[in-house]
């Protein structure tokens, strides 16, 4: 890309200095204010438009900001079991403060016990833009041992994950990523790409294709939403269907579809 003639680095402080925009990772607010640069819009134009597109992305899903602090400080009174019902009814609590997790939570006792049921091994999990959905561990059929990989653009929620992960000592690793520009590195079992196509590709419209053929992944589990963030539902699953066999055209991949009451999945094995 060129150089802009703005001062990037004063930009991105404008954007995070709101609240909903400071935590997340300067990396994608770098991209996206380099995207705006280039079609001619004024400074105020230019973060205007990068906050729309943050909030599209990301703020979206948190219609309250998470309280972290708070969500931290009950984990650490909790005991140190994952099936233990105290914790249980604190992660469904917690999974219902973001609205992709908070969707799921109808589903979330058959949605990974049928999708993942024919996987052979599930001992590495990649989770990319995983908002909390890397709280739902205790209801994936995972097995004693695995290691927990998830990233997402919140400097704040990947950091609380690492908490959750240290608390139930789990080997997991969170970290801020930007999945427009690069691909998290290793090689696993099952990538999870949930509700997460779509959302990148209001970005960029390779980033779906980018994700399916190029994670080091044996299997990948992909979804996408049944319904609107505001609840309607008319021709998504058509349309989202249509856009996966696009996505997937040509490959000699084994494709099994699920679908679920708010959400259309995928698993996909290579
Ligand atoms: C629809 S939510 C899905 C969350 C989670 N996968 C789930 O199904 O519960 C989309 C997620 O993508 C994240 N996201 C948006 N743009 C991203 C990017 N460029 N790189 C990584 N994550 C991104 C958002 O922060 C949000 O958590």
């Amino acid at each position: 890309m060129p150089e802009p003639e703005f001062d990037l680095d004063e930009f991105v402080r404008q954007v995070q200095s709101s609240d909903k925009y400071s935590h997340i990772t300067p990396e994608v607010i770098r991209s996206l204010l380099l995207k705006e640069m280039q079609k001619g819009k004024n400074g105020k134009e230019i973060i205007k438009s990068t906050r729309n597109k943050l909030h599209q992305i990301g703020s979206a899903y948190q219609e309250k900001p998470i309280c972290y602090n708070a969500l931290l400080e009950e984990l650490q009174s909790l005991p140190s079991e994952l099936e233990d019902p105290v914790v249980k009814a604190y992660i469904l609590k917690a999974l219902g403060s973001h609205a992709s997790t908070r969707e799921r939570l109808p589903i979330l006792p058959r949605f990974f016990t049928e999708t993942l049921q024919k996987i052979p091994s599930l001992h590495s999990i990649l989770d990319v833009a995983c908002g909390l959905n890397p709280m739902s561990i205790p209801w994936m059929p995972l097995p004693a041992r695995f290691t927990y990989t998830a990233c997402d653009i919140y400097e704040d929620m990947t950091g609380f994950l690492n908490d959750f992960f240290t608390h139930f000592n789990i080997d997991g690793k969170a970290q801020t990523c930007d999945l427009t520009q690069n691909l998290p590195a290793g090689s696993y079992d099952l990538a999870l790409i949930l509700k997460t196509i779509p959302c990148l590709e209001q970005v960029d419209k390779e980033a779906g294709y980018r994700l399916l053929n190029q994670l080091n992944a044996a299997a990948l589990l992909v979804s996408f939403p049944a319904k609107s963030l505001g609840g309607k539902s008319k021709g998504m699953v058509q349309n989202y269907e249509r856009h996966f066999l696009d996505l997937t055209v040509g490959q000699s991949w084994k494709i099994t579809r699920f679908e679920f009451p708010g959400e259309l999945a995928f698993l996909v094995q290579k």
